[in-house]
């Protein structure tokens, strides 16, 4: 009897939820609905938006037979609290209120950061020359320079930085937690494609067409130019991602041979990468640094520094 309390301890506490942001700065999507009306309706059609709902052909994910399974096989009770949380749903902190709540599936912040401290700044245009209102053309330059630098430095991360952007995908879609794979029967990651992902229903690039035309790119970005950008960063951060999955593991398992047969499919799709010579010194440099690497339960520090590697060429990339 003791012995399963015991048991049961030490599973909660390792699958305890880490979400990485602050739910007391989560707005959700209704927040962002009236200026966003188009983007809003683009993620309702979903799955990020059908996982928390549910929809005509599945269930909500709590509700799901193969989540019971998991929960089970984990010694858990709720997929709405715990681990499940940190990719399944967006979790709120309302003020005044015990505790965080799960109000959405993946949603706006997500991606884009809890956006308590960014909501009411990254769109106001200030005033313009003659100290009318500004509008998004007349918005002086030092204002929108400024502007935007608040609007970072306030944890949002915007379309100019692709890396931060799919990063986030990769921390969920990788699915880098050993025990939720090996014990829980969890399935060990997407064959994610960012830019192909992006492509099929997740981007919703309205800015510039005010609402009417779900673009190539976001507004400021050229398409084809863009388009190059996040194929390569998309293939770059699935090795980052890999590499420090694989670094998580401790021993051989479903977890660590889905981690290995993601790094080397990352290293196979690099190489195999036809960039017409776009992008092509970041992409060697990243299959040079991945030279002679030994995957195995262990090198815990070689493999976290050559995700390190990885992720300064795709920043490098990102910002020019
Ligand atoms: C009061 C209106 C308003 C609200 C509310 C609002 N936005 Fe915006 N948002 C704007 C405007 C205006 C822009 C265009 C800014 C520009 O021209 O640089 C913008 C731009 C953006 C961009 C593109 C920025 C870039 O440089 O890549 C993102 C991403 C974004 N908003 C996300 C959100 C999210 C997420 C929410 C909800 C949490 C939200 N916004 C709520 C008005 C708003
Ligand atoms: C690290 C991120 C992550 C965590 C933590 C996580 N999941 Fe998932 N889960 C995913 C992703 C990503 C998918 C979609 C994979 C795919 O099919 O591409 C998924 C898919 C699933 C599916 C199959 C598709 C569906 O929704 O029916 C189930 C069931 C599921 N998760 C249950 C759980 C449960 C229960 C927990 C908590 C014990 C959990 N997940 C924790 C990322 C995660
Ligand atoms: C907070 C974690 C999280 C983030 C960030 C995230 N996803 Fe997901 N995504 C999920 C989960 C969980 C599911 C499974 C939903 C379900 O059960 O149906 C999913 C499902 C999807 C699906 C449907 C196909 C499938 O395999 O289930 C696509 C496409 C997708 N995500 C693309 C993306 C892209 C592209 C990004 C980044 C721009 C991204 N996701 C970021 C958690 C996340
Ligand atoms: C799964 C991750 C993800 C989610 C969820 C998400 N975004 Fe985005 N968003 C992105 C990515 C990636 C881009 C840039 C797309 C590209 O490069 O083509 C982007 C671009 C944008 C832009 C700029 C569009 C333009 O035309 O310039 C706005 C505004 C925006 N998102 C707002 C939102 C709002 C509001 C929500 C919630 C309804 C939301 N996003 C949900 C990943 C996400």
């Amino acid at each position: 009897m003791k012995k399963v309390s015991l048991f049961i301890l030490i599973s909660v506490q390792i699958i305890y939820s880490q979400v990485e942001y602050d739910p007391t700065l989560i707005r959700g999507a209704t927040a962002c609905a009236n200026c966003h009306p188009a983007a809003v309706a683009q993620w309702e059609g979903t799955a990020h938006f059908k996982v928390f709902s549910g929809s005509e052909s599945e269930p909500a994910m709590h509700r799901r037979p193969e989540t019971k399974k998991i929960l089970k096989k984990l010694g858990m009770k709720s997929a709405k609290r715990g681990v499940c949380v940190d990719c399944h749903f967006t979790t709120q902190h309302l003020a005044g209120k015990k505790r965080p709540r799960a109000i959405s599936g993946p949603s706006c912040e997500s991606c884009h950061g809890a956006s308590g401290n960014w909501i009411e700044i990254h769109g106001v245009y200030g005033n313009d020359a003659s100290g009318g209102k500004a509008t998004m053309e007349t918005e002086i330059a030092s204002h929108k320079v400024d502007r935007l630098k608040n609007a970072d430095d306030n944890g949002m991360i915007r379309t100019s930085n692709v890396y931060e952007i799919a990063k986030n995908c990769y921390k969920c879609h990788t699915v880098p937690n050993e025990e939720l794979v090996n014990v829980g029967g969890h399935n060990a990651g997407s064959e994610i494609n960012f830019s192909e992902w992006l492509n099929n229903d997740i981007k919703h690039n309205f800015l510039y067409s005010n609402g009417t035309e779900n673009r190539g790119a976001p507004r400021d970005f050229d398409i084809p130019k863009r388009q190059n950008k996040n194929k390569v960063i998309g293939l770059l951060v699935d090795l980052e991602y890999g590499l420090r999955g694989y670094a998580k593991a401790s021993s051989d398992g479903a977890y660590s041979s889905a981690m290995q047969t993601r790094i080397e499919t990352a290293i196979g799709n690099l190489k195999n990468y036809d960039s017409a010579g776009v992008h092509s010194t970041y992409i060697s440099d990243a299959i040079a640094i991945t030279q002679g690497i030994k995957i195995s339960i262990g090198s815990v520090n070689s493999l976290n520094e050559t995700a390190d590697g990885v992720k300064k060429i795709a920043q490098n990339l990102s910002l020019n």
